[in-house]
């Protein structure tokens, strides 16, 4: 806290939420755009605030990428995590394997002493075989942990980055292009006043499923070049907790 104040990085935090109306910004020193590291004091930022506010038998929903996966290399040993459950909180977005939400609920479980479960989904199927797959009772049971998650921690991309990191048809790019699509979260595109205008089709956390209020949302994203994508997604809503990098945080405050 000291520090923070010594940068000033208290300053943005308070200027983001009062600007984004988000209950809380935590904002870290640095540029993730830049150096590998600021991504991993983002990850502790994160594991910090788990720590101060998990319960025992919590269910914690997490997203894929490379900053989750840094909040998984952060994580320690934690008595007190005994008996809470990390779950992915979608079906695979064609991330690495290192970068996938499976792994990464895995690793924050098997660092902390913790619960996890797997979601097994293919990611290129049919919507038929979709349809019958969800009436599947094993996914069911998973599919009914994962809404009822208390807790929910996903990262936020560029939507161009993402679209290309996803191998997505040229034409798919034009379009977001075209559609003035700027950020992407949980596999939805939205455009910079926060509307979702496109759906990447796998099952768990529906953007609905946020609305209700009753999850916390822990939105954890840095680098300069992030600030039009996580703009555009706390206007859709702003999520209880941004965890950010002063880079972002600088051009967050910049935008018109
Ligand atoms: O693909 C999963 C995901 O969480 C996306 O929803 C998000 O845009 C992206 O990862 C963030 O990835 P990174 O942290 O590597 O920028």
């Amino acid at each position: 806290e000291v520090m923070k104040e010594l940068f000033g990085l208290r300053d943005l935090e308070k200027s983001l939420e009062r600007r984004f109306g988000i209950k809380r910004v935590f904002v870290v020193a640095g540029n993730s755009d830049e150096d590998e590291w600021v991504k991993k004091e983002l990850g502790r930022a994160c594991i910090q605030l788990l720590k101060s506010r998990l319960k025992p038998n919590d269910v914690v929903a997490v997203m894929g990428g490379t900053t989750l996966a840094a909040v998984a290399d952060m994580m320690m040993p934690e008595a007190n995590m005994r008996s809470v459950t990390f779950i992915p909180a979608r079906g695979g977005l064609g991330e690495q394997v290192e970068n996938q939400a499976n792994t990464i609920s895995a690793k924050l479980a098997s660092r902390a002493g913790a619960q996890y479960r797997l979601l097994h989904v293919p990611e290129q199927i049919s919507e038929e075989a979709y349809a019958s797959l969800v009436l599947e009772p094993s996914l069911q049971d998973i599919l009914k942990l994962i809404k009822s998650a208390s807790t929910v921690i996903h990262g936020i991309g560029d939507a161009k980055t993402m679209a290309l990191r996803r191998q997505s048809q040229h034409s798919f790019v034009d379009k977001l292009v075209n559609e003035d699509a700027v950020g992407e979260a949980f596999g939805f595109y939205f455009d910079r006043m926060g509307k979702p205008i496109h759906k990447q089709r796998t099952i768990g956390l529906q953007l609905d499923d946020l609305e209700n209020d009753d999850k916390y949302v822990i939105s954890i994203a840095g680098g300069d070049s992030k600030a039009q994508a996580i703009s555009a997604f706390m206007n859709y809503r702003p999520s209880d907790v941004l965890i950010t990098d002063e880079a972002a945080a600088e051009s967050l405050l910049a935008l018109p």
